[in-house]
């Protein structure tokens, strides 16, 4: 029986990637719906190669062009939002891949969970802002949630060595990102340009900003401790700028476990594919004597504010996260149209975090709306800013 796989993204950095993954499996892997944001034409590429039963635009104003673009094909084309949570509960579909960025994928992945499907999930969003929800859900439907973030796939692979409570601590590495040397100070006037070099990974634009601001290394601290149900006093980030050991896992009698690759995507995302199985894949071997040597330092938190504020966060709890997170994509957004400097992005973050009276135990409802009103403070505080040249 192939594995049925949904590629809701498919057209961003991992999307691709997973697509490539797909190529190299070969027989034994179907892809059975893929979607776009806006761009359709590589959609329609796509569709074309892997002649998908469902395509989905979510946005809606592309939608009319792609139809036109695909019209000769078999495939049916879902418009709007809702297209993915369609896909996502198909029955045609076993593996759900979660491959869009921020909190607009949170509806599809609730969709999926709820299913019972396979989550293969990059999305980290959802995670960070619905995690207990979420979690809640594929544990009452049976359906299985398998990370693909680098990092969280290295943990729950490391976690294999022992059983949960013989976990002592779950360490996130990171590489520190482009500005890892820099100050407060030198920080202050970087430009979009170069934020958007990241030393080692080649990723989409939002995780590549966050990875700068090392907002992504706080987003992934919660991510951990919704995904592998491990307090935050277990949780710590060691920068580690080769990339190499991408988390650790110390258990209780002292010994360290580490999962150690080349900086490559595709293998995360091979092995939630194939998981429980391993097969050979595209991913290049590691050499480790060309590497020679491999370092290791704390995070810098009075520069990185962000990652600080991320631990609080995860402890704070209740709409805490989302608020942490909608300010952040809003922020990152100004940030990308040139409308802010790069270290307004984590002070409007924490405006909104010491303006927000948290709420604990949540619906979904009451998560939406700390959410839009985390993206109204931000858009409203820098319109009111914008005269002293925010
Ligand atoms: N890139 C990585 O190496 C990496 C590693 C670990 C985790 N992740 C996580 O994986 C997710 C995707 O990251 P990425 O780097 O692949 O992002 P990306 O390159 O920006 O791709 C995002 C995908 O989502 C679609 N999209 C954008 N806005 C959307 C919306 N409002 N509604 C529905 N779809 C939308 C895009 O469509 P269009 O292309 O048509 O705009 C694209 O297919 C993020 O949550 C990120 O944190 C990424």
């Amino acid at each position: 029986m192939s594995k049925r796989i949904a590629i809701l993204g498919s057209t961003g950095s991992i999307g691709k990637n997973a697509l490539r993954v797909i190529d190299s499996l070969g027989a034994g892997y179907e892809v059975v719906a893929l979607s776009a944001h806006s761009k359709v034409e590589l959609l329609a590429e796509q569709v074309r190669k892997y002649k998908p039963k469902f395509a989905a635009v979510t946005n809606t104003d592309f939608a009319e062009q792609f139809r036109s673009m695909v019209s000769e094909l078999d495939v049916e084309v879902l418009a709007g939002p809702g297209g993915l949570e369609e896909i996502a509960k198909l029955e045609d579909v076993d593996i759900v891949l979660t491959a869009i960025v921020g909190a607009a994928g949170l509806p599809a992945v609730l969709s999926a969970a709820k299913a019972g499907k396979t989550l293969a999930i990059a999305n980290k969003e959802p995670l960070v802002i619905a995690g207990e929800l979420l979690m809640r859900t594929i544990k009452a439907s049976g359906g299985t949630i398998l990370p693909v973030d680098s990092e969280h796939s290295a943990i729950f692979q490391a976690m294999q060595a022992g059983s949960h409570d013989e976990v002592s601590k779950i360490i996130l590495t990171s590489s520190g990102g482009p500005f890892r040397k820099m100050s407060l100070g030198t920080i202050e006037n970087v430009t979009a340009e170069q934020a958007l070099a990241h030393p080692v990974w080649d990723m989409g634009p939002k995780i590549t900003i966050d990875s700068a601001t090392m907002m992504n290394k706080a987003l992934e601290v919660i991510e951990a401790h919704w995904l592998f149900g491990m307090p935050v006093e277990k949780i710590e980030v060691l920068v580690h700028p080769e990339s190499i050991i991408h988390s650790l896992v110390e258990f209780i009698d002292g010994s360290v476990v580490a999962l150690l690759s080349k900086p490559d995507m595709c293998l995360p995302i091979q092995y939630a594919l194939t998981y429980p199985k391993r097969v050979k894949g595209i991913a290049e071997h590691l050499q480790l004597d060309k590497i020679g040597k491999l370092t290791f330092e704390k995070p810098n938190l009075e520069t990185f504010r962000a990652l600080s504020l991320g631990f609080e966060v995860a402890r704070t709890g209740g709409t805490a996260a989302v608020v942490f997170n909608a300010a952040n994509e809003t922020a990152v957004e100004q940030f990308l149209a040139g409308r802010i400097k790069f270290v307004r992005i984590v002070e409007l973050v924490e405006h909104c975090l010491n303006r927000h009276n948290v709420k604990k135990q949540v619906s979904l409802e009451e998560l939406l709306e700390a959410d839009g009103w985390a993206r109204k403070e931000v858009e409203q505080r820098v319109q009111q800013r914008k005269s002293v040249g925010i």
